[in-house]
């Protein structure tokens, strides 16, 4: 069970925060499809207290996305206290704290995974935020800043003890970046030595690993990378955990349906320009497998107009109706008794 502050939820699926990709859009589309809690990206702390515009952006928050988290992330537990109250003024539904990401702007600054090797540091930011705001305080980190000193299980009661509601674990150490295989095996050993929620994350990719991640204890299962060409994993995931049922075949127009409703609110959100830029890397997850892809794909990540877009998309919707009468032709002459007897 997941709680925290008023939120409970039973084995619910989450949406990873995701720098440059869990923007609104983004979010909502996830969240209409099955996500339970979504995350925006990391904001940095040290951006919002300056005001820095781009960071402030990043705040806005759509009601049909809730419950909503804002991470924040920063090495300064004083700034980090004020960024948290700005972030808390936006309506969050409760407040992460980013002690994972290991790149190494980020790191530098003692900030995100570098307080792994800090964690008396890690210990007075996480008391420090808990104490600035009224909302829940959760926080995300990985096993370790090196495989040689993993050590996670102490950090979760440190965390537990200093006011944390709910603790995320991307199971790799920093150095393995997004290498490797995610070890899942840590969350049981958590579990058993905090009574706060703890949220299984890294290499969830199927509606399967949704299931085996279930297994090990955890509360709640967070989804990264795989649903960026998949939204839909969130709502196959539930009905797998329900029924045993594996996902559905998405039909063409789902497809297109869901990517054009994706399009629209990118442009409602950042305007024509950015709205279609920012939502071509989009592009690639939406046509996967589909017939005849990769050509459309090539064209509609260089277009910058709306009207063009859906055109170029009404026209793949003709080609792929085409080409499947032609494979059922073919198909048929192959099954013809003298096909068959030549
Ligand atoms: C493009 C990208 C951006 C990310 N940005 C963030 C971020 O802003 N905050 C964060 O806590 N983790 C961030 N992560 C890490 C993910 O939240 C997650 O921990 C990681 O991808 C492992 O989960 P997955 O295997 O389901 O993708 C990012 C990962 C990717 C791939």
């Amino acid at each position: 069970m997941l709680t925290i502050g008023p939120i409970s939820m039973e084995r619910p699926l989450l949406l990873a925060p995701m720098e440059d990709v869990t923007d609104p859009p983004f979010r909502r589309v996830c969240k209409r499809l099955g996500a339970d809690i979504v995350y925006t990206e990391f904001i940095s702390s040290e951006g919002l207290i300056r005001d820095a515009r781009r960071s402030n952006q990043k705040l806005k928050l759509y009601d049909d996305e809730r419950p909503v988290s804002i991470q924040i992330f920063g090495g300064n537990d004083e700034v980090m206290a004020e960024a948290a109250q700005i972030a808390e003024a936006a309506g969050p539904d409760f407040i992460d704290i980013n002690c994972g990401c290991w790149v190494k702007n980020v790191v530098a600054r003692n900030a995100g995974a570098a307080l792994l090797r800090d964690l008396p540091a890690m210990e007075r930011i996480a008391r420090t935020v808990v104490d600035a705001v009224k909302l829940p305080v959760t926080l995300k980190t990985r096993l370790g800043w090196d495989r040689q000193s993993i050590r996670i299980v102490e950090v979760a009661q440190m965390l537990e003890q200093a006011g944390i509601q709910a603790l995320a674990i991307h199971c790799r150490t920093r150095d393995q970046g997004h290498e490797g295989i995610a070890s899942w095996e840590y969350i049981e050993q958590v579990k058993r030595v905090v009574n706060i929620p703890v949220i299984l994350n890294g290499d969830v990719k199927t509606p399967e690993d949704v299931r085996r991640a279930f297994d090990t204890g955890a509360d709640a299962v967070m989804i990264g990378r795989a649903a960026i060409g998949n939204p839909w994993l969130f709502g196959d995931a539930k009905r797998f955990l329900a029924t045993g049922e594996g996902p559905q075949p998405r039909s063409l127009d789902e497809r297109i349906g869901v990517a054009l409703d994706h399009l629209n609110m990118s442009i409602d959100y950042k305007g024509d320009r950015y709205g279609i830029i920012e939502f071509r890397k989009y592009w690639g997850g939406y046509l996967h497998s589909l017939p005849l892809a990769s050509a459309v794909r090539k064209e509609l990540v260089v277009m910058n107009s709306l009207p063009e877009i859906e055109a170029r998309v009404e026209r793949y919707r003709e080609e792929v109706e085409e080409f499947n009468r032609q494979r059922e032709e073919w198909q048929r002459a192959q099954d013809a008794p003298e096909a068959q007897a030549a």
